[in-house]
């Protein structure tokens, strides 16, 4: 078996973050986002992966590699044409592909636990195909299956009145029929090729479509704030073991619960910091409270400042005198006091689409 994970796109709904980073590479819990699908894929046993990417991008391969450090090969495959659809991204792998069965894996889906189970389902039932299902509030966001007598009997892509309360996961198993739904399926109103039409003509004609529920946490990390769960939930998943502590933290410092601290990071002054949290390597924390479900990257300057609930990444610097919560806050910035300019007053460089609530 094979696998192949999107990680191109444009995101526009998490920009400024994603004018000058893929989404794909966005931190979670101290970790590119993707990272959870490679290590997903790799322990089912999965060896071959495929990572679909917009032409031209360099990043990607730079952060992650061969998959050595998985014992998986990557194969990075370029999504020529333009953003299309699914259905036309599995298009421009098949040769990757080939015969052989797949996982397809969308790279912005966050889950906790394992797929081994629902790998294992895929081996030994042989359907055609195979959707993960989770029950979601909105099913008007998803591909939504209609199910009779236990049976998928068609999906529909975000429609407005759905026919179960059920989201189709971006994780799918698939046999190398789905190349047939590939081929015949048209584009949508959107001008897209809809994965949803492929499992629907699928089962149109006569392949065998089996669904599983994801019962665990599932999210595709749309929007800032499904960021910000990803990376509470990652964080709640740290163990004690890894919450290692490899920092040199003054004596009045105060560390509450699984908080891990990277190499050459300095925690001093009137500190509390209430984990879970993961910090980086060479970070300056002094005098703040750095509060539950908050990841800071590397080099990062935090100063008399409250943060809870927040992703910050490399090279921030935050020394304001308030309280951050449910902050997103990108690469490089700077968020500082303007207690002492004149004239008095908020100050500031923000970049396109920025949110800022004062
Ligand atoms: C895509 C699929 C949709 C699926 C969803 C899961 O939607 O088209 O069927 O339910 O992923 O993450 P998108 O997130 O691209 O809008």
């Amino acid at each position: 078996m094979k696998a192949l994970i999107t990680a191109g796109g444009h995101a526009t709904r998490l920009r400024p973050i994603t004018w000058t980073i893929n989404k794909h590479l966005i931190p979670l819990a101290n970790k590119p986002m993707i990272f959870n699908a490679i290590e997903k894929i790799a322990e089912t046993g999965v060896k071959d992966i495929g990572i679909n990417i917009n032409p031209g991008e360099t990043e990607m391969q730079k952060v992650v590699g061969t998959g050595s450090r998985w014992g998986v090969s990557i194969t990075y495959i370029e999504q020529v044409g333009g953003p299309k659809g699914l259905a036309h991204i599995l298009k421009i792998a098949q040769s990757f592909l080939g015969d052989e069965d797949f996982i397809f894996y969308l790279g912005d889906n966050i889950i906790l636990g394992s797929i081994t189970q629902f790998v294992n389902k895929f081996k030994q039932e042989k359907p055609n195909g195979l959707l993960a299902l989770s029950k979601v509030r909105d099913p008007q966001r998803f591909g939504v299956p209609e199910i009779r007598d236990g049976k998928i009997i068609r999906v529909d892509e975000k429609p407005q009145n759905p026919k179960s309360d059920f989201a189709v996961t971006g994780i799918y198993i698939y046999d190398h029929n789905i190349f047939h739904a590939v081929d015949a399926i048209k584009p949508s109103a959107r001008g897209e090729y809809e994965i949803s039409d492929a499992h629907t003509w699928l089962i149109e004609n006569g392949y065998n479509i089996g669904h599983q529920e994801i019962t665990g946490w599932w999210k595709d990390t749309g929007k800032p704030e499904d960021l910000l769960e990803g990376n509470q939930l990652l964080l709640a998943e740290m163990t004690r073991e890894q919450a290692i502590n490899e920092g040199e933290c003054d004596p009045e410092v105060i560390i509450n619960g699984r908080v891990k601290i990277g190499r050459g990071t300095v925690v001093r002054g009137r500190t509390l910091i209430r984990g879970p949290v993961t910090i980086g390597e060479n970070c300056i924390i002094e005098s703040s409270y750095i509060g539950p479900y908050t990841a800071i990257g590397s080099n990062a300057i935090i100063r008399n400042t409250e943060i809870e609930h927040s992703i910050i990444f490399d090279q921030v610097t935050v020394s304001c005198s308030k309280r951050i919560v449910d902050g997103l806050i990108g690469r490089g910035a700077t968020i500082i006091s303007a207690a002492d300019s004149l004239p008095a007053g908020h100050r500031m460089v923000i970049g396109d689409n920025s949110t800022v609530e004062l």
